[in-house]
């Protein structure tokens, strides 16, 4: 477990919620998103830097009808989970690609990186003050997401010169329960090379929402998203990167700047790297995995996300063929991939990779409350 070293205590300014919230909760019964926990980390950006560091009560906050992050979406965020180790201790995995990838998505966007020192304790401060939110199940966890948006008030195309940041938090159990079915899409598009996509902005999102929708009328749980104007390279899924395995090859689209770098596809990749099973990161096209299904080489196909950590994929729709998958006590990969995240998380399966980062219940000592 890497023990990593917080700089200067940032002096956090904290005013406890006089009504916690934590009795009404019912810890067997936390659908992913639905509760959110007492606090709120919150920090503002101004003359080029983050300052006004504090945990808050939750609550809202006040936008100017014409703030740009209201007109044209200057927000970004990331999603991430905090689990209870056996031993007690909280624990945050591998939080460097969070906060990797939160800074491409604010460079991507015009917005002020948030140094990783700063980024870190800011976690650790809000998973300490919240530890008794966090569900002690294996395969729950304490949901983390940190959160940017532009302040200024400005009717003008350019950059805010304004931001807050905040970190909300909320106990989750894992998020898809059953197998999913997914259609491809061939006529809406999520992001193209050279747009947002890579970036974890509200826009994505917001842009997804209508192939969703019709998706589901139709019966499906999410889209296949395929790279526009063909059609057949295929990026991602909903909210989720894609894995097939094919004969004995483990295969997952490459990154090509219009699909989102998922942190639980980089975990995957290293754990079958370092299991020694076959992986591919290519390009992907609809015909191969066609092809592979007809020749009855499809063995699984699986998302990856940190919701979730693993969806089985049971049924993929494209034009008139509907490919039906093995049942999930044949996902051999995709559930010893899950149970490998899991087992880190819960301590039942040791840190030999060292992506654990403890949280320690002391860490607010460090501040002034
Ligand atoms: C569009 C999209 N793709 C992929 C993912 C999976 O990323 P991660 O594994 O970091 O949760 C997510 C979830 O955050 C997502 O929103």
């Amino acid at each position: 477990m890497r023990q990593i070293k917080l700089q200067d205590p940032m002096n956090i300014r904290i005013t406890k919620t006089k009504k916690s919230k934590l009795g009404e909760i019912d810890f067997n019964n936390i659908p992913f998103g639905k509760y959110t926990s007492d606090h709120l980390f919150v920090m503002d950006y101004a003359n080029g830097q983050w300052d006004n560091f504090r945990i808050i009560p939750y609550q809202g906050f006040t936008l100017d009808p014409q703030s740009k992050a209201l007109q044209y979406c200057q927000c970004i965020f990331e999603g991430m989970k905090v689990t209870m180790g056996a031993d007690g201790i909280p624990k945050l995995l591998r939080p460097e690609l969070n906060i990797e990838r939160f800074n491409l998505s604010a460079e991507r966007m015009c917005m002020p990186a948030v140094p990783e020192d700063i980024f870190l304790e800011a976690l650790k401060a809000i998973v300490a003050f919240e530890i008794d939110w966090i569900p002690r199940a294996e395969g729950c966890a304490l949901y983390v997401r940190p959160t940017m948006f532009a302040t200024e008030n400005a009717l003008s195309v350019v950059p805010s010169d304004t931001y807050t940041f905040y970190i909300y938090t909320g106990p989750a159990q894992p998020y898809f329960t059953t197998p999913v079915k997914l259609i491809t899409e061939q006529k809406l598009i999520r992001a193209v090379p050279g747009g947002t996509g890579e970036a974890k902005t509200g826009g994505n999102y917001a842009g997804s929402l209508m192939a969703g929708q019709l998706a589901k009328r139709k019966g499906f749980d999410q889209i296949i998203w395929l790279e526009s104007p063909e059609f057949k390279k295929i990026q991602e899924a909903g909210m989720m990167n894609l894995f097939f395995v094919i004969g004995d090859t483990v295969v997952t689209p490459m990154l090509t700047g219009a699909v989102l770098k998922g942190t639980t596809r980089n975990y995957f990749i290293d754990i079958l790297a370092e299991k020694k099973i076959k992986v591919e990161v290519r390009d992907i096209y609809v015909d191969e995995i066609l092809e592979a299904y007809k020749k009855g080489d499809l063995k699984e196909a699986f998302g990856s996300g940190t919701a979730a950590v693993v969806s089985h994929i049971s049924e993929i729709t494209h034009g008139d063929t509907r490919m039906i998958l093995p049942t999930i006590e044949k996902d051999f990969i995709s559930n010893m991939l899950y149970d490998e995240i899991n087992g880190l998380r819960s301590g039942r399966i040791k840190d030999s990779r060292n992506w654990l980062v403890p949280v320690e219940a002391n860490t607010l000592t460090n501040y002034t409350a």
